[in-house]
């Protein structure tokens, strides 16, 4: 039986995988050719960032922890590609399966390729071609030495493409993020400060920023928040606190009345609060995708995305850092004018079992 490690290590990672372990474990069920091995890197230790999360999607416990731990970019890096190395070598797989853009994703697809360990990457070819953030680094590194690809649109099937990879080897399935959303939508559930503060839908906003070009500086981290509390007229903003996040906020000394600060959140309580927001307003990636699928309205405070199906298709706009363009959308917003917004193409719940469907062929050769 083919053996495939399956990477996960940072918070996003988790909703992704879990689709595609629950399409291998259906197989196995009926005789199915492959068996995993799940590897956590330790990117994200937090129970709050990690344990939560297996628990909640119904994740097993990994098969191995790499307890990497918090560092810089380049020393997180290395510590998995060291400790990842090692155990290939104790334990050779047969492919190494890498999802999303976090440092995990990279350092992984690095040690296995160099070993001669086949790498197929889910959600590859996204690019916001901002080469400020992190995870766009991670990206172009991991696409520039994956053997397979596994997109979530045709944008991104193009952007590979254009790097000379043959379509044989691209495979547009979907996005297993949304996956794990369908799957777990009707056990979405209020967090217990809900009615401590009196929320009720499309009342309130979500606001979630960890963006070290938005958190890291104090100065620039408190004007935007001002400029969030003052647009929502009053409104709550929940705002649910991502580690990074809380450190610069220890150093300031006064909050926007409106503002409630709460420790990040589990994926059901999460997910319940974006479904019934007016609207979600946000610095990640992953959150619009969701916020897409939900029909919620969605204001990212960034000037680029990686996902512009969430803009063209969806709920999303961009709105950078500006606060007079935070402040035209808001308005709009409250007028009632935002777009619907519908759901982009192979977004509907059954990616996982299209990656293993097309895993089974590709290493039964
Ligand atoms: C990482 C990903 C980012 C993703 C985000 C989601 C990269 C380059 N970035 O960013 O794409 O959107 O996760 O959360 O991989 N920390 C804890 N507990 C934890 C984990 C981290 O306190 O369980 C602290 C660390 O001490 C560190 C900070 O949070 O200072 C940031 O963690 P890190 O893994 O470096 O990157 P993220 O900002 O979380």
């Amino acid at each position: 039986m083919k053996c495939i490690d399956l990477i996960a290590g940072a918070r996003p990672n988790f909703m992704k995988i879990a689709p595609i372990i629950r399409a291998l474990e259906t197989k196995k069920g009926t005789g199915g050719a492959l068996d995993y091995r799940l590897v956590h890197t330790g990117q994200h230790y937090d129970a709050r960032m990690s344990g939560d999360f297996f628990t909640q999607l119904d994740v097993p416990a990994p098969n191995v922890n790499l307890e990497v731990g918090s560092g810089t970019q380049a020393e997180q890096t290395a510590a998995i590609m060291v400790r990842y190395e090692k155990l290939l070598l104790l334990q050779r797989s047969d492919l190494c399966l890498v999802v999303g853009d976090v440092t995990s994703t990279m350092a992984c697809a690095i040690a296995a390729q160099k070993l001669g360990v086949k790498v197929a990457h889910v959600e590859a070819g996204i690019r916001s071609g901002d080469w400020s953030m992190p995870e766009e680094i991670n990206r172009m590194v991991t696409d520039s030495i994956s053997n397979w690809f596994f997109t979530t649109s045709e944008g991104a099937t193009r952007n590979i493409r254009r790097l000379g990879v043959a379509d044989e080897r691209i495979f547009f399935v979907g996005n297993t993020m949304i996956d794990t959303l369908f799957s777990n939508m009707s056990r979405l559930r209020p967090p217990l400060f809900w009615k401590q503060f009196s929320l009720a839908p499309r009342e309130y906003f979500v606001l979630t920023l960890h963006r070290p070009a938005n958190v890291d500086e104090v100065k620039v981290f408190s004007d935007m928040l001002g400029a969030i509390c003052d647009g929502t007229r009053g409104m709550l903003v929940v705002f649910p606190l991502h580690p990074r996040t809380a450190k610069t906020l220890q150093a300031l000394d006064k909050f926007p009345a409106n503002l409630k600060i709460v420790e990040a959140q589990p994926y059901l309580e999460f997910n319940y609060l974006v479904r019934h927001a007016k609207a979600v307003i946000t610095d990640s990636g992953g959150i619009t995708e969701e916020a897409t699928v939900m029909g919620v309205p969605c204001i990212t405070l960034r000037n680029t995305t990686e996902r512009p199906e969430t803009v063209t298709i969806g709920t999303n706009e961009l709105v950078g850092a500006d606060p007079v363009a935070l402040r035209l959308a808001l308005d709009r917003l409250f007028a009632g004018e935002w777009k619907k917004g519908g759901i982009p193409e192979l977004w509907d719940g059954h990616t996982g079992e299209r990656i293993v469907a097309a895993l089974e062929r590709l290493l039964a050769n």
